[in-house]
């Protein structure tokens, strides 16, 4: 039987790799990773492994038409915070006034569109396209939530790949990757108050049952599986419900000293990261607030939102065992 291809974008982070752990094994299916660089270290991981790595750009439309022929499925996934700190963006937003949140949203939507359009350039092999999205935080908030740029501009990529491909489009699965958990041991750990008192600040509801996941570990099971039902599914990738107020209490256990969790502010985020990062990832928390991560209730509806376990996916990472233990 010959082999099939799955082309992954993203193969040198977390979610692509994770997508490439689940495939290296698989009978019937061969990888090709995406990189800017595959030379570098990160890239040869993949080479010594048997991968077949190719050079292309998600800014170069073209490199990525060909890096997809062939395929018979495609893991796409874009990066909003790369786009932050690229030095012509920065430029950009210096020249033009507009926020670097806004350079970076058009810059993302724009590598969305590449990927889009190159899977559409591969319609005569490709039986189903992967794309890891997040919600439309306008919509489901009514419109108070409207600096989760990182959210909303990867949503704006489906609404293009539906009105400018609708076949393509049936043959589409929708990944939403939850909260990384691997955030709560590095930008989203306790901080020292005193030697005796940590705290973790945030402008989210401490109450809140917040969607994570392991993206390194469980965006391929959840990925592959997807691959192999029939497309037309918005996947919830989510692994366990937690919050805040309970996660205060398992790094006091860790630590052995008081950690309290306390709600802050948007503004005092934005004092925090100056420059829009910080609002960005203030709002982000607001929403995850109200309406929740991936839109709240009504968007679960509309939306069709699947759970794990509808597509037979339940042996992922429980976050209290990724916590377990754990020290600073
Ligand atoms: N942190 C969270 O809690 C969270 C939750 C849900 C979603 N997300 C989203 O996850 C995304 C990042 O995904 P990740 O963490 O899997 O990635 P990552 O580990 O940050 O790695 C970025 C990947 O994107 C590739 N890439 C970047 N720019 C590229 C370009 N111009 N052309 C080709 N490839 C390019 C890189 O490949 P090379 O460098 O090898 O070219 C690398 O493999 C962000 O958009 C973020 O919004 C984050």
């Amino acid at each position: 039987m010959a082999s099939k291809l799955i082309t992954i974008v993203g193969i040198t982070g977390n979610q692509g790799a994770s997508v490439a752990d689940a495939f290296l094994h698989e009978a019937g299916w061969k990888i090709r990773g995406i990189s800017r660089d595959p030379s570098k270290e990160s890239s040869k991981v993949w080479s010594n492994k048997g991968v077949e790595m190719v050079a292309a750009d998600l800014d170069d439309a073209e490199s990525i038409k060909t890096a997809f022929k062939g395929s018979n499925a495609i893991f796409g996934v874009t990066d909003f915070w790369q786009q932050i700190r690229v030095p012509a963006n920065q430029a950009k937003a210096k020249e033009t006034g507009q926020p670097i949140n806004v350079v970076a949203f058009d810059a993302e939507i724009q590598q969305g569109k590449n990927i889009v359009d190159a899977a559409e350039a591969t319609k005569d092999t490709l039986d189903t396209l992967v794309l890891s999205v997040l919600t439309d935080s306008p919509k489901w908030s009514h419109g108070k939530i409207t600096w989760n740029y990182h959210f909303e501009g990867k949503w704006k990529i489906v609404e293009y790949l539906e009105k400018s491909y609708p076949a393509l489009y049936k043959k589409t699965s929708l990944f939403q990757p939850a909260f990384f958990m691997t955030n709560l041991e590095s930008q989203m750990a306790p901080h020292k108050v005193s030697d005796d008192e940590y705290i973790i600040s945030f402008p989210l509801d401490g109450n809140k049952q917040v969607p994570m996941y392991h993206p390194r570990h469980d965006t391929g099971p959840l990925v592959k599986a997807l691959v192999k039902s029939s497309p037309g599914k918005n996947l919830m990738g989510y692994s366990s419900l937690i919050s805040f107020e309970e996660i205060a209490e398992i790094w006091s256990k860790n630590l052995g000293k008081s950690v309290k969790y306390q709600r802050s502010t948007v503004d005092v985020m934005d004092k925090i990261m100056p420059g829009g990062v910080g609002k960005e990832l203030g709002e982000m928390m607001e929403y995850i607030s109200s309406p929740g991560y991936f839109g709240g209730e009504e968007a679960v509806k509309e939306l069709g939102l699947i759970e794990p376990k509808d597509v037979g996916v339940s042996d992922l990472t429980e976050v209290r065992d990724f916590l377990k233990g754990r020290t600073l």
